[in-house]
């Protein structure tokens, strides 16, 4: 899609700020200032909505990397997120309008989510296991799955979600690194009218001991798929349950013990095991959902994107429920049966607030504005977007066909890191311009330095980093920064960690994303500055794809980079050398395309796979990057290429591009 260059300026409309939650600039200017300059007020006053257990006298300790919130505060999330709502009289709301891909449909107020979670919390202390215990949940988009999360939190144990679009290798990796004594999983999920072998997945990574730690498989049944039970090992969701009481005592837990695990992509093969801790992570990520999407008693909220990523953990778990919101929740593809799948769940359920990624934006837009136009969207009243930057013309769509010209766009930019929405648009009060992010969130000291540790001018392109700490930041890397969680969070090793975020500049996180700032203070968020890449939305670090080409008995190396892509926003695109007696061929090709869905998911499928004798190199023996992107872009080869080992390497190359 062409970028137009678009200078409009949107402001929000006066119906809308006129009962917005922060209705002007002005506010907005003033509580930013005071956020930064007086946090234990601005953020004591926050935390006082919530229940704890024991209150919490120290704000912060901040420690470069080292961070803490509301230290000596205790408490439960659960309690925040259902017990209070139901004590409070609002237990018959509707926690979540759940629809099935096959029509199947489902709501459950808050009442009914705090028993469920009870029961399963019941049933997983019938198993022994005991807070601080990790627990994987590798689910479709089903309420259980919500349930599976809570029921968890009650008990202080650490779940770690995998999404279900992860292989069994993946899964694998997970739970070793993890050393879950528990797996959660279901006989299968739909998508497109198919059913997606979620329990043989888990039995391919865990069974013949692939993964020791692992003593309880448990497993719903959603598709009544025919699996293989392990016994002693495999139990059924409704047999595990089915005598257990519905009430269930919270555990109370330190503000900082470690709420979840959440792994993500990074610049080496393996993933980082994203650590979340409980008090601060609740704090922020209610108050985001609360001032972000602007949400009222009446709304019915929807963020489409998988459980399985931060985006579902905050923003349709925990910061949502926190503010006792009703949200719908969609387990299926967006192009099942047909393109309007989304915007009949719209019009059905009268969703006011819409949540997705730019990514489904532009698959909308190529489906044709008829989808859309066929239903009634007049009940939506704000919109927003997360997870890669969106180009104007696509914002623009956005704002036309699905938000009807009036409600407002957040463009929220935030990390797995950061655990809840850091650069956004409030939506009463922020004049919007399309394909920016616009200002930070309270509490948010955002700023774009050189690499030199200088800020950088209006307009130049520069790091963007943090320099503050704020609540919800995350606390380490599981066993790479933080040691065993419920043995009083003992830090381990903080090298990777350490140097991964504040190693750059000291005391300051590094988000690794480049970003300029505009006259107005606006930023705009370029992309990733390391070897991550940004494919629909989900981040992949470009080391992890080698690691599984090399995996590949044919394979001798591989360099895996990014390349744009007009419906996904980057693509894979890989190039391989040869084992000696292997032949480059279109079946190869194929065979590890798929090799690659298999080790780690289907949705880093290289789209492109080119076969080389040799690989472009420095003469340190760096993988020339540049010019394989240029090459795989079919462009002309610019700049110096004097320092090639093997310049044989390019031409040949090339000479594939003709
Ligand atoms: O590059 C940024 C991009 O997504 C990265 C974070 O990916 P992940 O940890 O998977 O979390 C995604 C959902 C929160 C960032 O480093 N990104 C995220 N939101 C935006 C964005 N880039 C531009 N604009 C955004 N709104």
């Amino acid at each position: 899609m062409a970028n137009t260059k678009e200078e409009r300026v949107f402001n929000p409309s006066r119906d809308f700020s006129k009962s917005a939650h922060i209705a002007g600039m002005e506010e907005y200017r003033d509580l930013h200032k005071r956020s930064l300059a007086d946090p234990e007020s601005f953020w004591r006053k926050l935390s006082d909505e919530f229940e704890w257990h024991k209150q919490w006298t120290i704000l912060r300790k901040w420690d470069p990397p080292r961070c803490r919130w509301f230290e000596d505060g205790e408490l439960n999330i659960t309690v925040n997120c259902l017990d209070r709502h139901v004590l409070a009289g609002k237990g018959d709301k509707v926690a979540y309008y759940w629809e099935g891909e096959p029509g199947d449909r489902r709501s459950i107020t808050y009442k009914e989510l705090l028993s469920s979670v009870c029961q399963t919390a019941n049933g997983l202390k019938s198993l022994g296991l005991e807070k601080g215990d990790r627990v994987i949940i590798y689910m479709p988009m089903v309420v259980e799955t919500v349930v599976a999360m809570l029921a968890c939190a009650r008990l202080g144990l650490v779940h770690s979600v995998i999404f279900g679009g992860f292989s069994s290798d993946a899964i694998r990796d997970r739970v070793l690194d993890a050393s879950a004594r528990c797996v959660i999983t279901s006989d299968g999920g739909w998508r497109r009218g198919k059913i997606i072998p979620l329990k043989s997945n888990v039995d391919q990574a865990v069974s013949n001991n692939g993964c020791p730690s692992v003593e309880h498989v448990i497993v719903l049944n959603r598709c009544e798929n025919t699996i293989q039970m392990t016994p002693n090992r495999d139990v059924w969701w409704h047999d595990l349950l089915s005598e257990q009481a519905t009430t269930c005592e919270p555990v109370m837990v330190p503000a900082e013990h470690p709420l979840y695990i959440l792994y993500t992509s990074g610049t080496t093969g393996k993933p980082k095991g994203v650590v979340h801790a409980t008090g601060g992570y609740m704090v922020y990520t209610a108050t985001t959902s609360k001032i972000v999407f602007d949400l009222r008693d009446d709304d019915v909220y929807w963020c489409t994107a998988d459980v399985g990523w931060v985006t579902g953990h905050s923003y349709i778990v925990y910061g949502i429920l926190a503010n006792c919101a009703s949200s719908v929740m969609y387990e299926g593809a967006p192009d099942h049966p047909d393109f309007g799948r989304l915007w009949k769940i719209v019009q059905d359920y009268k969703v006011t607030v819409f949540y997705t990624a730019p990514t489904a934006i532009r698959a909308f837009i190529k489906w044709g504005d008829s989808w859309p136009n066929n239903y009634n969207l007049s009940t939506l009243r704000l919109i927003g977007t997360v997870g890669e930057p969106i180009n104007p013309d696509v914002w623009n769509w956005y704002r036309r066909i699905i938000g009807g010209n009036k409600c407002p766009i957040v463009d929220t930019w935030w990390q797995t890191e950061t655990g809840g929405i850091m650069i956004t648009p409030i939506p009463g009060a922020t004049p919007t311009k399309p394909g920016s992010a616009t200002l930070p969130f309270f509490g948010v000291d955002a700023e774009i330095l050189r690499e030199d540790g200088s800020v950088a001018d209006t307009d130049e392109r520069g790091l963007l980093v943090i320099k503050q700490p704020w609540p919800s930041m995350i606390r380490g890397i599981y066993k790479d920064g933080w040691g065993e969680p419920g043995h009083d969070g003992e830090f381990g090793e903080q090298d990777r960690f350490h140097e991964t975020y504040f190693g750059k500049f000291p005391g300051v996180y590094l988000a690794g994303d480049a970003a300029t700032r505009d006259s107005d203070g606006y930023f705009w968020v370029i992309g990733r500055i390391d070897d991550v890449l940004n494919v629909s939305g989900h981040r992949i670090g470009t080391a992890e794809v080698e690691s599984s080409l090399v995996s590949h008995e044919a394979v001798a190396e591989a360099a895996v980079i990014g390349v744009p892509d007009e419906l996904t926003g980057e693509a894979v695109a890989a190039f391989v050398t040869l084992k000696s007696n292997y032949n480059a061929g279109d079946e190869l090709q194929e065979t590890l395309r798929q090799h690659v869905a298999k080790t780690i998911g289907a949705f880093v499928r290289p789209k492109i796979l080119r076969f080389t004798a040799s690989l472009p190199k420095t003469r340190s023996g760096k993988i020339m990057r540049r010019l394989l992107r240029e090459i795989a872009m079919g462009g002309e080869i610019q700049g110096d290429t004097t320092t090639l080992e093997d310049i044989n390497a390019l031409v040949d190359l090339q000479k594939q591009e003709e």
